[in-house]
């Protein structure tokens, strides 16, 4: 089972196979990475003891610099404190990550006691909770590598950290390969921090919805929230109305092939995320963006006809009928699906641009569905159009566009995600000469999405109103992989320090120097990330 979940960047090996720059990235580069983070000499050595030198992103809460180093050996083994199955599955995690970083093979094994030198030791403490759910401290000792926290999931955003110090690619040798000696004390400043895929515009597989929660996990974000409903395709598979995805999901923008997941499909991708504890959070919008649904079964229109599937990108044009019984059959039948599908404590409903709907009907519609959704146990999260129904102190919101919305939502004690649309959208074009995306709210470069802070964002709304921030991947020009990845990467960074580290610790100038040097260990993951001129990519990184 671990090594089924575990795997990492399950398209790794392909991709690399067919990159030009292949040899570049597993030898020279590589060489190059080592002999700076590792001991190539009497200066690099000095560098490899600075820990707070190490090239981490999100930046820690703390950094202690001790002046050291540890050296990683073949025959280190990772120890994970008692029998927990959990902390195990986490151990074979860290022994996977580290075999493709460094070669080496490192056993995993339980121990009641502190182990001996120069191995991995993983820790789950009650008192090492003062870092809360997520937190964690990481002790890099001459002779031991001790990682403590609160929870198995604090463990994991803890690994992440390593992950960063490790090698890019080393060819496979015995090491030693040195981490700095400190420690450093972290955790998330939001207890939300995600990012969205839009799989209804263009449809994405499995393999590639994993690869994007391997993104999300490695910069420590938490929450994925899949928009698996729209005008243009419906996505997951709802055994009581069957046509959803029979003639729903055929179809994509442009009149592409579509494709939607089964059930067993979804829970693995749920199961897939919640390894790497993240939530899944999903999305069915409603009352509009619904023409996909309508044209699967007509009796979710008030005129009793089924439109035709709908391929092109506007929005604004479709609604369920909120005045027929029907219609909220539908709901609950396809929110009790979902809901027993789904761990998380949140279903999304969209509520956004509903233009087609009846103002008139638009609240009570929200209002009911809330009640539909809390009928199964969820929390309802609503686009900020959403702020108009009966919301309480429970509730979420997602800013997308409307700030009235945003501080109607608070005044009514609700809570918020920060995903404004021109900082926080990841369909945006970085500038005007951007061949994908779109740029209706703005262009957002790098730096524009590093340089803002929800707390601040809007007055009126202070930390205390936001749950966290999540990044949006819209898909109307978004068709694979590689697109997902030029327009996620490198924003998504940037926006995993927002969500993790304290506002003080966060500074451009900083932060651009940090991302520069990041550039190595995208090319090595075949990720092909915009090269945006503001960034001081690390000299060496391997041209595409
Ligand atoms: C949205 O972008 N319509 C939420």
């Amino acid at each position: 089972m671990a090594a089924y979940y575990f795997r990492t960047f399950p398209a790794k090996t392909d991709r690399m196979r067919h990159n030009k720059t292949n040899f570049l990235i597993t030898t020279l580069l590589p060489l190059a990475i080592m002999c700076s983070l590792f001991s190539c000499g009497e200066k690099e050595e000095k560098i490899a003891t600075n820990l707070a030198a190490a090239n981490l992103i999100p930046q820690p809460v703390s950094i202690t610099v001790d002046s050291s180093a540890f050296r990683l050996k073949g025959s280190a083994i990772i120890f994970v404190q008692g029998e927990s199955e959990e902390l195990l599955r986490i151990g074979q995690y860290f022994s996977d990550m580290l075999k493709s970083a460094t070669g080496l093979n490192l056993p995993v094994k339980s121990t009641a006691e502190v182990p001996g030198k120069g191995n991995f030791y993983l820790v789950v403490l009650e008192e090492r909770n003062v870092h809360g759910e997520e937190g964690y401290q990481l002790d890099i000792k001459e002779d031991l590598v001790t990682l403590y926290a609160g929870t198995p999931a604090g463990i994991f955003r803890g690994i992440q950290t390593i992950r960063q110090m490790l090698p890019i690619n080393a060819d496979k040798t015995d090491g030693p390969f040195i981490l700095p000696t400190g420690t450093i004390q972290d955790k998330p400043t939001y207890s939300y921090r995600g990012a969205m895929l839009d799989v209804s515009r263009h449809f994405f597989q499995v393999e590639d919805i994993k690869r994007y929660i391997d993104f999300l996990a490695e910069y420590k974000m938490n929450a994925f929230h899949i928009h698996l409903s729209d005008d243009q395709g419906w996505r997951i598979e709802i055994k009581k109305w069957p046509n959803l995805t029979a003639h729903g999901g055929k179809t994509q923008v442009g009149g592409g092939k579509g494709g939607f997941y089964t059930q067993e499909q979804y829970a693995d991708i749920v199961k897939y995320a919640q390894d790497r504890y993240i939530t899944v959070v999903p999305e069915i919008d409603m009352p509009g963006h619904t023409n996909a649904a309508l044209a699967s079964y007509p009796e979710l229109n008030c005129n009793g006809k089924a439109p035709e599937l709908y391929t092109g990108t506007e929005v604004g044009f479709s609604t369920l009928c909120s005045s027929k019984e029907i219609t909220y059959q539908f709901i609950d039948d396809v929110i009790t699906e979902l809901a027993a599908l789904t761990p998380g404590p949140f279903i999304h409903i969209g509520g956004d641009e509903s233009h087609a709907t009846k103002k008139e009907d638009y609240l009570p519609f929200v209002n009911r569905v809330k009640g539909i959704v809390e009928k199964h146990g969820k929390t309802m999260i609503g686009w900020d159009e959403t702020a108009q129904a009966d919301l309480n102190n429970q509730s979420v919101v997602q800013l997308w566009a409307n700030e009235d919305f945003a501080k109607m939502a608070v005044a009514k004690g609700a809570q918020l995600i920060m995903s404004p649309a021109k900082k926080a959208y990841m369909d945006m074009q970085y500038d005007s000469t951007t061949k994908l995306g779109l740029h209706w709210a703005a262009y957002i470069e790098v730096d524009s999405a590093y340089l803002w802070d929800p707390a601040t964002y809007m007055p009126g709304v202070g930390k205390d109103n936001v749950l966290g921030i999540e990044a949006p991947l819209w898909s109307e020009t978004v068709t694979n992989l590689d697109e997902i990845e030029y327009m996620v990467f490198p924003r998504l960074l940037g926006y995993a320090e927002i969500g993790w580290t304290p506002v003080e610790k966060r500074n451009w100038e900083a932060y651009k120097v940090r991302l520069g040097k990041q550039a190595g260990r995208l090319r090595a993951d075949g990720i092909d990330y915009y090269e945006s001129k503001l960034v001081p990519w690390e000299e060496g990184a391997v041209k595409n």
